[in-house]
């Protein structure tokens, strides 16, 4: 099977609508990343869609949906869940709650607690409104690998594996939504850092959101299902750097700044012109894969410096991830 390519037109939407209906996948854009969507409520499609990834059963997925209405028929909200819907969506937010029986335990990996993301992306908002059912969808890339930010990995790593691909262009946002999790009563846990701040959920909330995001511990210290410490991970090696004068490349080497760099030469790329940190992560992932493809770069040397900016935090989660060397 190749992956019919799919626009915003009505032909198209009805393909989806019929194929999603069947229990087939469907690769859309939402303004994070590529997502690899079916119908949230039928647990064989879900059984798929960890299938083609290769992604472990214990890694729960994203249920997305297009109203409050539906959002209120996968999860059991509490007040400030609401709060937070209402201010943040919709958009790059994810909130964990308690799942209602309609959602099968295969899309939360066994547990009590859903996750529930409305999203911006008016395609995808739109493909979920023909359809009439949540769509389960996590990053639409092999388990561990880098998350698409447009249609062309989608095709070029799983495309034969799904019955079509929309192509919305380039995602918004370029890196995943914000996980917090609001399960339990006593305590806002914020999972993955994302576009919207743990700092912004807080004031919006006025409670404390506390922040369990660790780097390079034993998988054993994973704190949430899903969150491995090596993830977003390119083929190529990895290496993290902060100050290039130690830096010894070769030709087959390349080396990406976070800016504009004074040297010049065909081994060194940049992720945005002065340093904005929403446009550093929004080229992440991008030149990581265009990197990872081109048989002749053999290690990637990537700068990580050290800045309190909510998108910093973001940048460094998914780098610090994608570089991590896996323990066993
Ligand atoms: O931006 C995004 O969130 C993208 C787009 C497609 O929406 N989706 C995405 O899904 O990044 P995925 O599956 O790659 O990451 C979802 C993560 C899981 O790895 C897990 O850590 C967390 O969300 N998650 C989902 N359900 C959960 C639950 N019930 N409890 C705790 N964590 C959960
Ligand atoms: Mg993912």
């Amino acid at each position: 099977m190749s992956a019919r390519i799919l626009k915003d037109q009505s032909a198209d939407l009805q393909f989806a609508r019929n194929v999603l209906s069947k229990g087939s996948v469907v690769s859309l854009p939402t303004e994070t990343v590529y997502g690899l969507a079916c119908n949230a409520l039928d647990k064989d499609a879900v059984r798929a869609i960890f299938e083609i990834k290769g992604r472990p059963l214990t890694d729960p997925l994203i249920v997305h949906i297009d109203s409050m209405e539906m959002a209120s028929s996968v999860a059991i909200f509490s007040d400030r869940a609401y709060r937070l819907a209402e201010y943040f969506w919709p958009g790059p937010l994810t909130i964990i709650l308690p799942k209602k029986d309609c959602i099968p335990s295969i899309v939360c990996a066994g547990l009590s607690t859903v996750g529930v993301r409305l999203p911006s992306n008016t395609l995808m908002q739109k493909v979920i409104k023909y359809c009439g059912f949540p769509l389960a969808a996590p990053s639409a890339n092999p388990f561990g690998y880098i998350s698409p930010t447009s249609p062309e990995p989608v095709l070029k790593t799983i495309g034969n594996k799904v019955s079509g691909v929309f192509d919305g262009g380039v995602c918004k946002f370029g890196v995943e939504s914000t996980v917090v999790d609001l399960s339990n009563p006593k305590k806002i846990i914020l999972l993955r850092p994302g576009p919207i701040s743990s700092v912004e959920i807080e004031e919006v909330l006025s409670l404390p959101v506390f922040n369990r995001v660790v780097h390079n511990e034993p998988e054993s210290v994973s704190i949430s299902p899903g969150q491995h410490s090596k993830h977003y991970s390119p083929e190529t090696t990895l290496i993290i750097f902060e100050d290039d004068s130690f830096i010894d490349i070769n030709e087959n080497d390349a080396v990406i700044y976070l800016q504009r760099p004074i040297r010049k030469g065909a081994n060194f790329y940049y992720l945005s012109d002065n340093g904005d940190w929403k446009e550093i992560c929004h080229s992440l992932f991008n030149l990581l894969y265009k990197l990872d493809q081109d048989s002749k770069i053999l290690r990637i040397f990537i700068q990580v410096v050290k800045d309190d900016h909510p998108y910093a935090l973001v940048y460094r989660d998914r780098v610090h991830r994608a570089a991590f060397k896996s323990l066993g």
